[in-house]
């Protein structure tokens, strides 16, 4: 059976994208393209909470989400005021480490069987009861295996129904409609991949956790995640070189990997931490390439975390073959004015954008 977390039946001619993170809200107000153009973004807001550098308990969404909901929507609600928009429909997003996502394969068989299956299947990948999650599957393509037979490769998709409903709630409290949630995986490959048949590793490093995405003819295959992460390099600086977590924070944005921090190089400190990041990415390439057979050909950084100077150089070598920084601003027109931040920031807004054209792209 597909049991769809919350889909919106066509209609609104605006939407907001909004991305929760751990340390940051973001927003962007996206208008249906008029024909033959890409989708405006119209405005954004960008909401950064430093208390987590100090008391990582405080982050905007902790992994157990403890946070109480209504401090998200006051937040949430603050950002609004900035932004001025009308809009009142919002697609959000779910960060990878609330999901349960499985890439399966099956035979070949008709849309009614597949739900079926799947619905018997989901016990073995779902660790909760079935009557606690929200259970959604999309195809994502077709492949013979080593034996030679066909088989369909199904998406499955499951949340606690919890946070479903938690989510519901905060976006209610902001008076705002959720029409939409789904992972952020799914966002990326909506920003970022735009149908492209590369198949590419998608890595979202962000302050809490680095989601690991393989994205593959078009479609997200698999996503994982590990908590090293942006806030790991800010701690190892703050440790090593016995300073404050926001005097770290703020050495790590303006110098990155070229930088030196007193008698010490800012990267002897830094790359232990991103070897730790690239070997989740090498093990999340090798269970790909092993288990589905597909080569990886590039990777794509998103994620605050990909504005790290030096970071894409590092990458490419480390992995060995080609690495850029995630730019979801090219799916979208926009006024002069958002150029710089298009540019500076442009990788923080992969997840944002994606939700905000969702109803858009095909
Ligand atoms: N210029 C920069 N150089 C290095 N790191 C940066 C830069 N700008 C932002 N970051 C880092 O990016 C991280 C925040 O990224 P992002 O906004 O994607 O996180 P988030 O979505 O709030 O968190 P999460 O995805 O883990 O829930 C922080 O660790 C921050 O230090
Ligand atoms: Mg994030």
């Amino acid at each position: 059976m597909n049991i769809p977390f919350l889909k919106s039946i066509l209609g609104p001619s605006n939407y907001l994208g909004v991305d929760i993170g751990t340390t940051s809200i973001k927003i962007v107000d996206i208008a249906k393209a008029s024909a033959g153009k890409k989708p405006r973004l119209k405005n954004y807001g960008f909401l950064e909470s430093y208390g987590h550098l100090e008391r990582l308990n405080n982050a905007i969404q902790t992994s157990s989400l403890k946070m109480m909901d209504k401090d998200t929507s006051e937040l949430l609600k603050m950002l609004l005021g900035h932004l001025k928009s009308g809009t009142r429909e919002a697609v959000a997003s779910l960060p990878t480490f609330l999901a349960f996502i499985t890439l399966l394969e099956i035979p070949i068989m008709s849309e009614g069987e597949i739900g079926q299956t799947i619905q018997y299947q989901a016990r073995q990948y779902v660790p909760l009861p079935i009557s606690e999650v929200s259970i959604d599957w999309i195809k994502v393509g077709e492949r013979e295996d080593e034996q030679g037979v066909k088989k369909q490769q199904i998406l499955l998709v499951s949340v606690p129904n919890e946070y479903i409903k938690k989510y519901q709630n905060i976006f209610k409290m902001a008076g705002l409609k959720l029409v939409a949630l789904e992972i952020e995986g799914m966002s990326m490959v909506r920003s970022l991949i735009a149908g492209d048949p590369t198949t590419t590793l998608i890595v979202d490093i962000g302050a809490r956790s680095t989601s690991i995405s393989v994205a593959d003819k078009g479609f997200l295959k698999m996503s994982n995640q590990t908590d090293f992460s942006g806030g790991s390099l800010t701690n190892a600086l703050a440790g090593s070189l016995g300073i404050s977590t926001r005097r770290a924070e703020n050495l790590k944005k303006q110098r990155g990997l070229s930088g030196s921090g007193g008698e010490y190089e800012l990267s002897t400190i830094l790359l232990p931490f991103l070897d730790a990041i690239i070997g989740e990415v090498k093990r999340s390439k090798n269970i790909y390439e092993t288990s589905y057979g597909g080569k990886i050909e590039r990777a794509i950084l998103a994620g605050g975390g990909a504005n790290l100077l030096g970071i894409e150089k590092y990458f490419e070598e480390q992995l060995g073959f080609p690495t850029v920084k995630a730019d979801p601003f090219r799916m979208v027109s926009y006024a002069p004015e958002i150029e710089p931040l298009a540019k500076t920031l442009g990788s923080s807004f992969s997840v944002a954008i994606g939700l905000g054209i969702k109803h858009f792209v095909s």
